[in-house]
């Protein structure tokens, strides 16, 4: 049976209790972790979200306590009051192991049932059974240790961009599609039948038109809706740090982010981030790490090997340099024993990103070792190991194709290696850095055209406009993207600010101006009302909190996550809805066989 407080109060959290507090009376409320019952004394570890206490019961200390106590189960949610005395036998491993609080009074909240889920640190239990009882999963202190971190990073982030005169300013949810590359997530208008309302993949196009409000420096802990397929860092429903200035160019938000990240990082995990954080340009990231999120916590860089190979008899760089692709090669320190069939792996790792095959060359003690020594004499393999700086004991990995292709392949490859061979293992490390100066465009294969590559709205750099109708792909951006070990944390650029360049801007992606007047004429018009110069960028914040926390998984940030199938296994969430909701929105349902 339940019990109600009627009147109780709490006094105290259980984590918080010292020996300072001894002798005082302690009224605690929380869950029962575990119960002993050593003969004439009845044991319990108290829970609560900061901690564990130990509760004693005895006919000695309250005889009816002792009873009612030595009926309770794990997960029962108790009230306990008591005096706090020093414990007879400290545990060293608890910080309140030295106290303990004598069971004078105690309240049973409510019963609980055995817990489909073991609530523990460090439980290993299959993810449909935690998302099923996320309640109970929560419960867990290394879930409440993350959440506690979450809500820390807010409010540090808050206070920061609040002491530097951003306001924050909520955006609609239901609202138009705003193109960010992921498909959109729809809500049908029961006003307009079969009209639909999109939820804000991000508040972009809103944010701008804050800009031109002259609402200078504008933040947003903003609920961003994305329907696509799901990895370990991308969940549908996901939360940006999104932030607009105006009057600003690259620096200025760069400045003032990597400011925000620096206090961060301070005040959450105790980390000093140096400043300014490194840049680099887009162009160097792919040459050397084939990514435009690179890992730079370690080498084993992309090296250009075409120069020294293309004279080479060997067919398959042959035909690849004649094809205008080239060569590359990645060296791996210290690997010239790997063994035949992990090599062969790698040969099929790169096949997965459309690369041919893979060559390589071990320079043994005993000599060079590789499959294509036949085509290579003497003083052309030695170019190549020179040009990689190999010595003798590495291994050398090389693709031969179109550059998209070879850069893809080993920049992928190398962080496989380097997963293989442990190389970051025990590596801590919070490894920031700006990527600059991006591509305007990329180019569609599939749909034959170009696309933009951070969004449309996005500013050229001044020396490539010229080019932005005549040669779109050499157009470079005012972008950047703030990359933390290999993954993209951020990312954002100046905007364009006038009508005549947006709209030329979305001509080139393909839209006629009667198209792009349809989608985004607000944007077009509000801009023909003095819009200032401005810019912005967005964290993904639960990204930001798997690095806080130390988590490589998204879900264990959100508290009610999706699984990969984009379900919730708990509220079963996507669901039918009542035939009379439908009628309502003018929606019929397709028949599914
Ligand atoms: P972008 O699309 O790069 O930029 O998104 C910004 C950041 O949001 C995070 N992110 C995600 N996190 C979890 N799950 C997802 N599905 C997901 N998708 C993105 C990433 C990413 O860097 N409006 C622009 C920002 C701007 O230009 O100001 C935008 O949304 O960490
Ligand atoms: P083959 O001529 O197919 O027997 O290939 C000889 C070696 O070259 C094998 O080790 C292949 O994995 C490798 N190889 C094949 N295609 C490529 C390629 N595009 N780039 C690099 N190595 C390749």
């Amino acid at each position: 049976m339940a019990e109600a407080l009627n009147g109780l109060k709490r006094t105290n959290m259980c984590g918080d209790l010292r020996e300072s507090h001894i002798s005082n009376t302690i009224t605690v409320m929380g869950w029962v972790q575990r119960k002993r019952n050593l003969g004439g004394l009845v044991f319990i570890d108290l829970r609560d979200r900061t901690g564990i206490l130990q509760l004693v019961f005895g006919e000695e200390i309250n005889k009816e306590a002792f009873e009612k106590a030595d009926k309770v189960k794990p997960e029962y949610c108790l009230a306990v009051t008591g005096e706090l005395v020093k414990r007879q036998s400290p545990n060293e491993n608890l910080p309140t192991g030295l106290v303990e609080v004598k069971g004078e009074n105690i309240k049973i909240l409510s019963e609980s049932e055995t817990p489909p889920i073991y609530i523990k640190e460090g439980l290993d239990a299959a993810e449909n059974i935690r998302l099923k009882y996320r309640y109970l999963d929560l419960r867990r202190p290394d879930m409440q240790k993350i959440f506690m971190i979450r809500s820390k990073t807010t409010k540090v982030v808050r206070d920061f961009l609040d002491e530097n005169g951003f306001l924050e300013i909520e955006t609609p949810m239901l609202t138009k599609s705003t193109p960010e590359g992921a498909r959109d997530y729809l809500v049908p208008s029961r006003n307009y039948p079969g009209m639909f309302y999109a939820l804000p993949q991000s508040p972009q196009l809103f944010k701008q038109l804050l800009m031109v409000s002259g609402y200078d420096k504008y933040f947003q802990l903003a609920r961003c809706f994305r329907d696509e397929d799901l990895r370990a860092n991308r969940q549908p429903e996901f939360t940006q740090i999104d932030i607009e200035m105006s009057f600003v160019e690259e620096d200025d938000v760069m400045a003032i982010n990597e400011a925000l990240i620096k206090k961060v990082f301070k005040e959450v995990v105790n980390e000093d981030v140096k400043l300014p954080i490194r840049r680099m340009k887009y162009k160097e990231a792919m040459s050397k790490y084939g990514s435009d999120k690179p890992d730079i916590r370690f080498g084993m860089e992309i090296n250009d090997i075409t120069s020294v190979v293309k004279d080479s008899e060997f067919v398959v760089f042959k035909s690849a340099i004649e094809n205008g692709g080239s060569v590359r090669a990645i060296k791996v320190e210290n690997a010239a024993d790997m063994g035949r069939k992990k090599l062969d792996k790698f040969g099929e790792f790169v096949k997965t990103y459309r690369a041919k095959g893979l060559a390589w060359i071990a320079c043994k003690e005993d000599g060079i070792k590789s499959p294509m020594a036949k085509f290579f004499n003497e003083q052309q393999m030695q170019e190549i190991l020179d040009k990689v700086e190999a010595k003798t004991g590495d291994l050398v990995l090389i693709v031969a194709d179109k550059d998209s292709i070879t850069l893809q392949s080993l920049g992928a490859l190398r962080l496989h290696v380097a997963k293989e061979l442990e190389i970051l293992k025990d590596n801590k490390e919070f490894n920031f850095v700006w990527i600059t100066e991006f591509p305007l465009f990329d180019y569609s294969e599939e749909e034959n055209r170009y696309i933009a590559a951070h969004h449309p709205f996005t500013m050229p750099m001044d020396e490539d406009l010229q080019y932005l109708e005549s040669d779109p792909g050499r157009v470079r951006a005012k972008a950047y993207d703030i990359v933390l070990n290999g993954e993209e944390l951020g990312g954002g650029s100046i905007r364009i600010h006038s009508s005549e360049l947006q709209e030329t801007m979305l001509k080139v992606l393909g839209f006629t101006q009667e198209k792009a007047w349809e989608r985004f004429g607000f944007l077009l018009e509000a801009f023909k009302f003095g819009p200032p110069p401005h810019g912005g960028l967005a964290f993904g914040l639960d990204r930001m909190i798997m690095f806080l926390a130390g988590t490589d998984n998204i879900k264990d940030v959100i508290a009610f996550p999706k699984n990969q199938n984009a379900y919730c296994p708990m509220s079963e969430a996507p669901n039918m809805v009542d035939d009379k909701q439908l009628k309502e929105l003018g929606i019929t349902k397709a028949e599914v066989k």
